[in-house]
């Protein structure tokens, strides 16, 4: 039995930190763990342009403890007025790395997103020039479609066409959930990834009403039957290149989850890859977790692998119950319960 992991060190491809006082507490469980992330833009309101992001990653860089390296990936929130120019700015920026493509109303802050993909065509025209890539929330909003299908439904009637639009554009399928979105992205060409979460690698849709309903494991994409987890599980731990790490960790105020309406996301910067070490030595393919965590998003994105390591031990721990922030808490997955893997500090 494995009892120490030592790997490059991994990189989250999809991160919400939000900002203030949340922000500041987050931003440390991630660059324990992470060497740099695709930081998520939709705040509110949104990171629409190059100069509020430039803003915005110095916020994160002042989070950063002085012994660790973080490099925060910087992305825009995509509008119908994002404005062809912009994806150039963003471009020699070299800190904005993508844009966000949010269906307007499909989750957490999407409102300004967009409704009409076919006005944004100048823009992926742009981008598909410039070598930027698409990141995109795959689910419809349709309200006639089902929940569980709406990301099978947005990738045909949505995001098919605009592939077959620009062909030439690096498109990442974010927090992918299902199997058809895993064939979807396999039979696609090079130029399409995903990302996979920790969280659909683990739970299942029976999680969002185990003995009562389940705010804490409320996302979107909203988690699956098991069918698809197990399609997940496989094509994280394959060895396919075209699959990377994202968490989506997604922390928002227990009083925002625990409501009348509460809010999709869920906290797992605390434990990421202690978490997806779980998933892969159940599937027996912890020699899979370095390629999946460390080298295959760098890869996709065309940046270099890092060289920093991390050390994981086979030991278990138990995860805060929730921690205090800005006069409310946050509950982390898996709060009070245990975690197989532990992050060894100071090696
Ligand atoms: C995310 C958030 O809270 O910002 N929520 C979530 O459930 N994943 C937004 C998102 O990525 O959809
Ligand atoms: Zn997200």
């Amino acid at each position: 039995m494995v009892e120490r992991l030592t790997l490059t060190k991994p990189d989250d491809w999809h991160l919400h930190v939000r900002d203030g006082e949340l922000l500041r507490r987050v931003v440390p469980d991630s660059a324990r763990r992470f060497a740099r992330a695709m930081i998520m833009p939709n705040l509110s309101p949104p990171i629409i342009t190059t100069e509020l992001a430039r803003q915005y990653r110095n916020r994160i860089l002042a989070a950063v403890p002085e012994d660790l390296r973080f490099q925060p990936l910087m992305t825009l929130f995509l509008t119908e007025e994002t404005a062809p120019s912009e994806i150039v700015k963003a471009k020699v920026s070299g800190f904005v790395h993508a844009i966000k493509w949010y269906p307007s109303g499909a989750t957490t802050n999407s409102e300004s997103g967009v409704r009409q993909i076919s006005r944004c065509y100048p823009v992926l025209q742009a981008m598909e020039e410039q070598g930027f890539p698409l990141l995109v929330h795959a689910e419809t909003t349709a309200p006639d479609i089902d929940v569980f299908d709406r990301e099978a439904v947005f990738i045909d009637r949505q995001l098919a066409p605009v592939i077959q639009r620009f062909p030439g554009l690096r498109v990442v399928v974010e927090h992918v959930t299902t199997r058809n979105g895993v064939q979807f992205v396999q039979d696609a060409s090079p130029m399409v990834g995903a990302t996979i979460t920790a969280h659909h690698l683990i739970l299942n849709r029976n999680a969002l009403f185990d003995g009562g309903l389940r705010p804490h494991h409320y996302c979107r994409p909203v988690l699956k039957r098991e069918s698809h987890r197990l399609a997940l599980v496989e094509a994280a731990t394959s060895g396919h290149p075209r699959f990377f790490l994202g968490t989506d960790s997604a922390p928002h105020p227990r009083r925002d989850k625990e409501s009348a309406c509460g809010c999709a996301g869920i906290y797992t910067a605390h434990a990421a890859i202690e978490l997806y070490a779980e998933v892969f030595e159940q599937a027996d393919a912890l020699d899979r977790l370095e390629p999946f965590a460390s080298f295959h998003g760098a890869d996709f994105y065309g940046l270099p692998r890092n060289i920093e390591q991390i050390t994981l031990l086979k030991k278990t721990w138990q995860v805060a119950e929730s921690f205090a922030v800005d006069e409310d808490a946050v509950v982390p997955l898996r709060a009070g319960e245990s975690v197989a893997w532990q992050l060894a500090t100071g090696r």
